[in-house]
Parts: structure tokens; C-alpha cells; sequence
């Protein structure tokens, strides 16, 4: 249990066996401007049925814990105020027991928990909005494994559905053999685009590419031939981005592994009684929302029919604890539907869709349109700006480039509740003075540095006086309760935001304070090896490197 822990534990348990109530009625608030640690008392006095004077007056004259050096009553708040050094000891002892691991956890030991993302569709590039999806996805895997979960990790590709019949007619009318051999992803595009541009003029190809996804559907041996090629170009080249980006998964389960098992979910259904049937199409009736359709009237599987077979599979196969799916805005009714259909066939489970918002660069990207932005670019190009933010003479200027680079992509998609559109531009990426990662890297850098001056760091009972120091041992000993915040809401920006707080202590407490020449020396060598620490973890979190030099 960390410092934060126990001192909640103990007040919690003081008032509970005071008061006679249960601990989960007592909130806590850390570090408001009144009191360091702060409970509300008017829910208490309510459900007790007794004044708030009353309700004071018992709690002075009963209380007794240590830790603190007062405790007051306020406007219906009562007040704990820390004693620092016993503060300081305790989150000491912490640094001391975990070093290297503070902010871990085992919270989530013996449970799994299985998160779906980046999920991009085959035939196209990864695009900037599928980028959301695998970096919000890589940070969430990060944060439960530090608690201690069992995190599954797929890739739920999506290889089947209409589209490949409309892409498999494009192949067989329209291909440009020489550049599919020089660029099959480019080429893969240009079809891809123009069956849209054609299909506007001639609606019927639709039909066409119908009957194509129906017969590939059927296990035609050709177009299953041309379809494969397809899926290996396109599997290639993600994999070459997630490399670049540090992301791997356990699984690569397209859509396409779920066929078979889609169909017997239709079969399912309908024996179940659940499913309604009308002009050879299948669908699920469900509450409050639109049904949902299982089967179209050509008898081919649908998306989500696809999704109720993973869903299954997923359920028999690991009995996780939560699904988390890492999916835009735009699929929040789809999600809906598909918990609300899972739970009528019975396979229910804690399912979250985990929505985010969208890239704004320069306007909507669709591919559609064929106004694509290749990810591949943007990546390159924050490398390539990010050696500008490095002093010219190190050696290891490539390296600490890509570090600085992909960091600072990710910390953007990361810095803010993954629910609103987020902006991007290189300027606001790559901008040290900024809310960045770049910025974080640098205290990072900052702190090491004086790190690097000592041989040996001494473990000494610390005692702060300065201000600066106490923001900082606070701050630092958020950094689990932050942690466990975030995993709860799904919401890596806490932790973001919170690295950002702690930095900006961090360098008040720096240019404020003497670290090396002064008789705390020891003591305030250690606040320094901690933040480095924390910070460290912190990035880790969020799926960045940090970097020694800059
Ligand atoms: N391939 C889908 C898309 O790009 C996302 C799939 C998300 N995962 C899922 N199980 N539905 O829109």
C-alpha cells in the first residue's frame, strides 16, 4: 500500500468506527487549498440525521490519528492538515521498498482484461485516425499491466465485409500490374479511390461488388486467392508503423477468423428465439435502440455479426473480466447495440466502448475522398523537426530524434480526454515551452543531469522545509492514485496532465532551491532521483521513451 493509501485507510476507518458507517461513504479529497486531506461532511450529517454541528462535535472530541499536525472544521469540511516529515518518512519508505517500480501495482492480479484496438481495415494505408485508436490502446494495455492485470492485446483487423468485394472488382477491372509491383499499398489506394469515384456515377457496381463479398463469402477459390494477396500487403504495412511506433500485439484476429462461427451466431440466434427474419435478412431486437441486423438478405455475414462471434470466442476463450474497445466517436450507437445484443444471447461481460474523438489536421481526412494522410509521412516529418530541438554535436541524434519525435505524437493524441477532437500541428507537437513531450523529456534530461554528478546517493530521513520541496514529495505521492484514475476511466490524459503538473514542480523546486552545494544535499538528491523516476514511469505509461541527452 502506498503513503496516500494508508493515510486514506486510516482516516476512513477512524470515521467509520466513529460515526458507525460505512467506508465507502466517505469521500476524500487530496490537496485542495483548505486542508491536505479534506471530507465532506453534509451526506454524512444527512444519512445520520444529525446537524453538522452535532456531527463536529463528535468528531473532535473522538478523533485520534496520526500523520496530522491539525485537523479543523470548515464550512461543513472537515480539514486534515499533513505533519510534513512524518509525510515525507512515509512516501520515503515507499521510494525506498519499490525504487525503480514506484507507482506499480497488483490490484488487477488473476484478472484479464482484453483491449481491441487500432483494428484498421485491409486495402487501405493507416491513416492519422486510425492512429487514436493504437496509441489510446498501447497506453491502456500499458496502465492495467502496471496494475497488475493480464492484458490481451488484439488486433481486431478488419479483412472481410463489403468493401473487399468492392475492392476485388476494382483488382480484376482496373489494376496497374507495374505499379502494384513498385507500390502495392499506393496502387491498393488508387483503386480504392477510384471505386468510389466510379461508384458515384454508376451506382450499380455496388450490386456488382455484392456479389462478389456473396461468392468470397462462399469460399470461391479465386477471389479467396486475390483476397489473400491483399491482406498481406496491407498486414505488412502496418506492421512496419507499428514497429516505428514501439506498439505490438498478441493477436491478429481479423474479422475474416469469425465467418464460420458468425454464421452459427445467426443460427444461434434464431434458435434462441431472439432473432426476427424479413425478406431473407436477420435482426435482434433490443431496447431502446434500433435492432440490429445480423444477416443481409444475400445470407452474407455483417460487421457485427462478426463482432458477436469475437465477442463469443473472446468470453470462452479467456473469461476476461472487461473488454475494452478502442473505437472513434462515430461507432458509439454501433456499440450500443452490439453490448445490448450480446447480452440478449447471453454472453454478457463488463464491455466498454472506449470512444475518442477525431484528428483535426487541416480538416476532416477521409480516405474516401482520396484527401488520404499517410501516417507514415507524419511520423517521418516529427523525426525529421524533432533534430532541430537537439544540440547538434551528439552522436546519437538519430536515435534521440525518433524518441523525441514519435513521443511528442503520442503525448498530443494523449494530453487531453480522449473524447474531443484533438488538433495537430508540428509547432504545437514539438513545442518545448508548451504542454509537450518534448518538455517532459527535457525535466527528464534536467534531472539526470544533476543525477549524474553524484557517485552514490545517500538514504537519509528526509526533512523539507521549503515549500518547493513539499509540492514536489506531494506530487510525487499522487502518482499511484493518478495512475489507478486513469485506469478507471479509461484516460490516459490524467496521467499526461499530471507529468506536466510534476514537471513544472519539478523545475520550481530546481531553479529555486541549491541542490548540490547545499546541507540537504542528500535529501534533496533523493527528491530529484525520484522525480526521474516517476517521470520515467510516467511516460512509460503513456507509451513514451525517454532520453538521456537532448
Ligand atoms: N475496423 C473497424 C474500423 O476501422 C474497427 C474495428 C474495431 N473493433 C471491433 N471489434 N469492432 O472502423
Amino acid at each position: 500500500m502506498y503513503a496516500i493509501e494508508k493515510i486514506q485507510k486510516e482516516i476512513k476507518e477512524e470515521l467509520s468506527k466513529i460515526l458507525n458507517i460505512n467506508e465507502e461513504e466517505i469521500m476524500i479529497n487530496f490537496f485542495t487549498n483548505f486542508g491536505d486531506f479534506s471530507v465532506p461532511l453534509f451526506k454524512i450529517s444527512k444519512s445520520k440525521n444529525i446537524s453538522l454541528n452535532e456531527l463536529e462535535k463528535i468528531l473532535k472530541e473522538k478523533i485520534k490519528i496520526d500523520f496530522f499536525d491539525k485537523i479543523t472544521f470548515d464550512n461543513g469540511y472537515m480539514n486534515f492538515y499533513l505533519n510534513f516529515d512524518n509525510f515525507s518518512n512515509l512516501v520515503f519508505e515507499d521510494f525506498k521498498r519499490l525504487k525503480e517500480k514506484y507507482g506499480e501495482m497488483n490490484i488487477g492480479k488473476g484478472k484479464r482484461i482484453i483491449i481491441d484496438y487500432s483494428s484498421p481495415n485491409i486495402g487501405k494505408p493507416l491513416g492519422i485516425s486510425h492512429l487514436r485508436s493504437t496509441i489510446i490502446g498501447d497506453s491502456l494495455y500499458r496502465i492495467f499491466k502496471f496494475l497488475g492485470y493480464k492484458v490481451i492485446r488484439i488486433n481486431h483487423l478488419g479483412d472481410w465485409g463489403l468493401q473487399y468485394g468492392q475492392l476485388i472488382y476494382a483488382y480484376k477491372h482496373w489494376l496497374n500490374k507495374k505499379n502494384f509491383e513498385k507500390n502495392p499499398v499506393k496502387e491498393l489506394l488508387r483503386l480504392y479511390v477510384k471505386f468510389n469515384k466510379e461508384l458515384k456515377q454508376n451506382p450499380s457496381l455496388n450490386e456488382e461488388a455484392k456479389k462478389i463479398f456473396a461468392r468470397l463469402e462462399k469460399g470461391d477459390k479465386e477471389l479467396i486467392k486475390i483476397w489473400n494477396v491483399l491482406r498481406k500487403i496491407s498486414l505488412k504495412e502496418f506492421k512496419k508503423i507499428y514497429k516505428l511506433l514501439g506498439i505490438s500485439f498478441d493477436y491478429y484476429f481479423g474479422e475474416s477468423f469469425f465467418v464460420k462461427e458468425a454464421k452459427k451466431i445467426i443460427e444461434e440466434a434464431k434458435n434462441k428465439g431472439i432473432a426476427k427474419e424479413k425478406d431473407g435478412m436477420v435482426f435482434i431486437e433490443l431496447n431502446n435502440l434500433i435492432p440490429l441486423i445480423i444477416q443481409k438478405s444475400d445470407e452474407s455475414t455483417l460487421y457485427a455479426t462478426r463482432d458477436l462471434a469475437a465477442a463469443k470466442y473472446r468470453l470462452k476463450r479467456w473469461k476476461p473480466e472487461k473488454i475494452l474497445y478502442v473505437v472513434g466517436n462515430d461507432q458509439k450507437l454501433y456499440f450500443e447495440q452490439l453490448f445490448s445484443a450480446l447480452k440478449i444471447l447471453g454472453y454478457d461481460c463488463d464491455y466498454q466502448h472506449v470512444n475518442f474523438g477525431l484528428i483535426l489536421f487541416k480538416g476532416k481526412l477521409s480516405t474516401r475522398k482520396g484527401k488520404i494522410i499517410f501516417l507514415e509521412e507524419i511520423i517521418k516529418k516529427a523525426i525529421e523537426k524533432a533534430k532541430g530541438l537537439i544540440k547538434t554535436d551528439l552522436k546519437e541524434k538519430e536515435k534521440i530524434a525518433k524518441k523525441i519525435g514519435i513521443g511528442a505524437i503520442k503525448f498530443n493524441d494523449l494530453s487531453q480526454n480522449r473524447e474531443k477532437d484533438v488538433e495537430f500541428s508540428f509547432e504545437k507537437i514539438l513545442n518545448m515551452f508548451g504542454r509537450s513531450c518534448p518538455y517532459l523529456q527535457y525535466t527528464y534530461v534536467r534531472a539526470n543531469s544533476v543525477l549524474k554528478k553524484v557517485k552514490k546517493i545517500k538514504y537519509v530521513k528526509p526533512e523539507f522545509k521549503e515549500k518547493e520541496e513539499i509540492e514536489l514529495i506531494k506530487r510525487i505521492s499522487l502518482f499511484p492514485e493518478i495512475i489507478k484514475e486513469s485506469a478507471k476511466n479509461y484516460q490516459p490524459y490524467l496521467i499526461a496532465n499530471y507529468l506536466y503538473d510534476l514537471s513544472k514542480d519539478f523545475h520550481k523546486f530546481y531553479e529555486t532551491l541549491p541542490i548540490l552545494k547545499s546541507k540537504e544535499k542528500d535529501s534533496r538528491l533523493l527528491l530529484v532521483k525520484f522525480t526521474s523516476i516517476v517521470i520515467k514511469n510516467g511516460l512509460y505509461l503513456l507509451g513514451i521513451d525517454t532520453v538521456d541527452r537532448m
